[in-house]
């Protein structure tokens, strides 16, 4: 084992030792269910136990230097749960938002949404406004959420407004480049991640960050988000850094 690459319980107390930080880390929070499931309780048990784990991973990232942290909590597609469980998340999110204020603010952390907000419940859209532009000011990490998310619908309405620039005169569909379907990207603030963690084993983007993931490091695991700890994040880094990326090159 080098210096440049210390093992899991090196770092331990250390967070990463001398390994810088990905930039970017996304994750989709997969496994809730399953989680409650094996245990016999309810799914919105695990919903909870999962809001548990992405504070847990979200002070982990802020101790290591992360510079954003994107986590996938709702997607387009799953509005086709029954409706108690759609009805349980948007409450959850609140109590989440509400709850982890305080962490926000002592960690210096901006808190920002991606995705069609506007169909969110009113009262969910209300409280993630007020979040985030109560820690609008804050100057460390960028945790972002992926609410009514869609990498397609995300493309669908960056192109939408590219088509908007060419009828307006703005842009002449010629002169049109990937760096303008980029600048109307919901994630246009933040470079793309440099990993990707996806928790309870499925081999699936299901249509997260569909543009922004083209030369992302994957990693998977079949821990279940809710068990997914300090550990388990730092154990994902240096895996990750343990990568060769060659961004096509040699
Ligand atoms: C992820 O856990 C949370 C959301 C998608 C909202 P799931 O609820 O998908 O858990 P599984 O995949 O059914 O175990
Ligand atoms: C992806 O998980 C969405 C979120 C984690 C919010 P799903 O559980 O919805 O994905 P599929 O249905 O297994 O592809
Ligand atoms: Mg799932």
């Amino acid at each position: 084992m080098t210096a440049q690459s210390p093992n899991i319980l090196e770092i331990g107390k250390d967070g990463l030792g001398n390994l810088p930080p990905p930039k970017h880390i996304a994750i989709i929070m997969d496994g809730n269910g399953r989680w409650a499931q094996q245990r016999g309780l309810p799914r919105v048990t695990g919903h909870e136990n999962g809001a548990a784990a992405l504070r847990t991973v979200t002070e982990t990232c802020c101790e290591i230097g992360v510079g954003c942290l994107t986590v996938y909590a709702f997607s387009t597609e799953n509005w086709k749960r029954p409706v108690e469980e759609v009805h349980a998340l948007f409450g959850l999110l609140e109590h989440f938002l509400a709850a982890e204020l305080p962490t926000l603010l002592a960690n210096n952390i901006r808190l920002r949404a991606i995705g069609r907000l506007q169909e969110l419940p009113a009262s969910a859209l209300c409280a993630l406004e007020k979040t985030i532009d109560l820690t609008s000011h804050n100057t460390g990490m960028n945790l972002v959420l992926a609410i009514n998310y869609s990498g397609r619908a995300e493309l669908e309405d960056a192109v939408r407004s590219v088509c908007k620039e060419v009828a307006e005169g703005l842009l002449r569909p010629e002169n049109f480049t990937q760096e303008d379907l980029q600048r109307h990207l919901y994630t246009r603030d933040w470079p793309d991640p440099d990993l990707l963690i996806r928790t309870s084993g499925e081999m699936r983007l299901s249509n997260f960050l569909l543009w922004q993931l083209s030369y992302t490091e994957l990693y998977v695991t079949p821990k279940c988000w809710p068990d997914f700890g300090r550990e388990d994040l730092l154990e994902a880094v240096l895996d990750f850094h343990r990568r060769k990326r060659r961004f096509g090159g040699i």
